[in-house]
């Protein structure tokens, strides 16, 4: 299948129930999910070693999915689909049911102000979301490097209950995302996994 920009975004026909996900890749491949994929070094990378997988990015900035789209295309990467969405929505209510392998949600926003703490990723509507979404078994994948969001997070999933810990993911110097690469290469980075 030749790639391009038309066949990488999607435009889902109707933005109020679960898309047809599977259907966007033609195929019944596992699908990951990048939530946040900002300009794309770990999509990119991952997808080309994994051609095996479907790789979905989702970013709210239209300029940067725009940069990711024409990578995809540059390189040819016909496993890679994006959606330019805010990441709750998509997970609650476009992501179809039990469909997910795997999550990484990597450097999302910290908001370090108390008084915007409502509007960080990680609330227990985003686990109930997670929970939906992912497949018995499925991953995520988090890191920061703003510590006490990673304290909170850490203790927001053990409380739940609903999902096992599992080893960190460690990825090695080609996975390193732009924001890991660029800004927080001498900081001390949290991660954690958890499992559906
Ligand atoms: C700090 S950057 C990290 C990007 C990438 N994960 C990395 O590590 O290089 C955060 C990214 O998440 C996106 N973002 C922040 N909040 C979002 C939300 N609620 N929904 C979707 N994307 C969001 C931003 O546009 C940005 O690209």
């Amino acid at each position: 299948m030749e790639t391009t920009g038309d066949s990488v975004r999607i435009f889902p026909e109707n933005w109020l129930w679960p898309m047809p996900l599977a259907q966007y890749f033609g195929n019944d491949r596992p699908i990951e999910v990048d939530i946040g994929c900002g300009k794309g070094r770990f999509l990119l990378a991952r997808a080309a070693a994994h051609p095996e997988v479907n790789f979905f990015g989702v970013d709210r900035m239209l300029r940067r999915i725009r940069k990711v789209e024409r990578k995809v295309v540059r390189h040819g990467l016909t496993n890679v689909r994006l959606l330019r969405m805010e990441a709750y929505y998509a997970t609650a209510y476009l992501i179809p049911p039990e469909s997910i392998a795997t999550y990484y949600i990597f450097f999302p926003d910290p908001w370090p102000k108390a008084r915007h703490h409502e509007h960080r990723l990680f609330h227990p509507r985003y686990l109930d979301a997670l929970q939906r979404t992912l497949r018995p078994g499925g991953a995520v994948h988090f890191a920061t490097d703003h510590l006490p969001y990673f304290e909170e997070v850490c203790a927001l999933i053990r409380a739940d209950g609903r999902f096992g810990e599992i080893p960190p993911l460690l990825p090695g110097p080609e996975e390193l995302t732009d924001f890991e690469l660029y800004y927080a290469a001498r900081t001390m980075i949290g991660r954690f996994s958890f499992q559906r």
